[in-house]
């Protein structure tokens, strides 16, 4: 049998599928339904300095091919995070990747550097999707913005591995990819949410309650995958640094597509709310299809993508 594990940063995951950012609650709640071994790696749900209530219904709507979320961020907050959560989830049997959120450049170190100090965090993901209230720029939308963030949070992860995690809603993905790495990212993670808005034409009313959201699942994918693609061929692979690829993952061939263009691991964020148990498929697929490649490890078929 082939194998899947791969090393993610330095950190070795059982296999490359993992867990997405706020589609998994605090990691606990997800192993009341599937077996945290079926998986390489399980990230939180963005963490903040303060807890959060989060944005007032609809805040999760269907639409074709996909869903519309705009959770607002909510959560516990670092302080009852670190006090209950993070015990819980440091006692099962697989990788905790901690998620980071804010409204300020402080509010990222704040969090970051509690992280640090606490066990059972190898890793911890910066989710750049937020506006900065200093200034309004979102974060992952801004290059000098980026660089600025990142050079304050850097320091402050002197034993922890940082990923940075993408947004998909700008022009140059490759930019500001090249710019993460720059600042010191040892991963980065692509995609966050697409800008999205969907209208209710009998009250005339945006179906979420915020009006515009982020676009998940399905109808994410194929932007995912040259995304990735475009990271890793032109700034990704020669620096060193690997990618998790995610975006609409729900089968092993959504994977293998994201494996092919350049991503290292497999984030799974939507199939998860529909069948959390998904991975165990997807990872059983995977398996076979890197048998029928010829390959012994999955790692071998990372940006194997055939020329166009
Ligand atoms: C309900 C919901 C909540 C999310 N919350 C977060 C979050 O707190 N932090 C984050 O970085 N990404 C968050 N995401 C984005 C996912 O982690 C992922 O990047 C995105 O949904 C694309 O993957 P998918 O198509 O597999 O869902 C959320 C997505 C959904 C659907």
């Amino acid at each position: 049998m082939p194998d899947l594990s791969v090393n993610l940063a330095g950190i070795g995951l059982r296999n490359p599928l993992i867990a997405a950012s706020g589609t998994s609650g605090y990691v606990d709640e997800l192993a009341d339904v599937l077996d945290p071994r079926a998986l390489g790696a399980i990230v939180t749900k963005s963490i903040t300095r303060e807890p959060r209530e989060g944005h007032p219904p609809w805040r999760m709507i269907d639409v074709p091919q996909g869903m519309l979320n705009a959770v607002g961020l909510a959560n516990v907050g670092l302080d009852r995070f670190l006090a209950e959560k993070l015990p819980a989830a440091a006692g099962l049997d697989t990788i905790v990747v901690g998620s980071i959120a804010g409204d300020t450049v402080d509010d990222y170190v704040a969090v970051a550097a509690a992280f640090d100090a606490a066990d059972g965090l190898p890793l911890v993901e910066l989710n750049v999707s937020c506006p900065n209230t200093d200034d309004g720029q979102v974060f992952g939308e801004d290059r000098e913005s980026l660089r600025r963030l990142l050079a304050e949070v850097r320091p402050a992860l002197a034993n922890t591995k940082m990923l940075v995690k993408l947004s998909p809603n700008v022009s140059d993905i490759v930019a500001m990819a090249k710019t993460a790495i720059d600042a010191g990212a040892d991963g980065l993670t692509l995609i966050n949410t697409v800008s999205a808005m969907a209208i209710d034409v009998e009250t005339r009313a945006t179906r979420l309650s915020r009006g515009v959201g982020g676009l998940s699942g399905p109808a994410v994918h194929s932007i995912a995958v040259r995304m990735v693609h475009e990271v890793y061929r032109h700034v990704a692979a020669e620096a060193g640094v690997p990618i998790i690829g995610l975006g609409g993952v729900m089968t092993w061939s959504d994977a293998a597509e994201l494996i092919l263009a350049g991503a290292t691991a497999v984030g799974m964020g939507t199939a998860l709310l529909i069948d959390p148990r998904s991975p165990i498929k997807v990872r059983n697929g995977l398996r076979q299809w890197v048998q029928r490649q010829g390959c012994s490890s999955v790692g071998e078929l990372v940006g194997r993508v055939a020329d166009a």
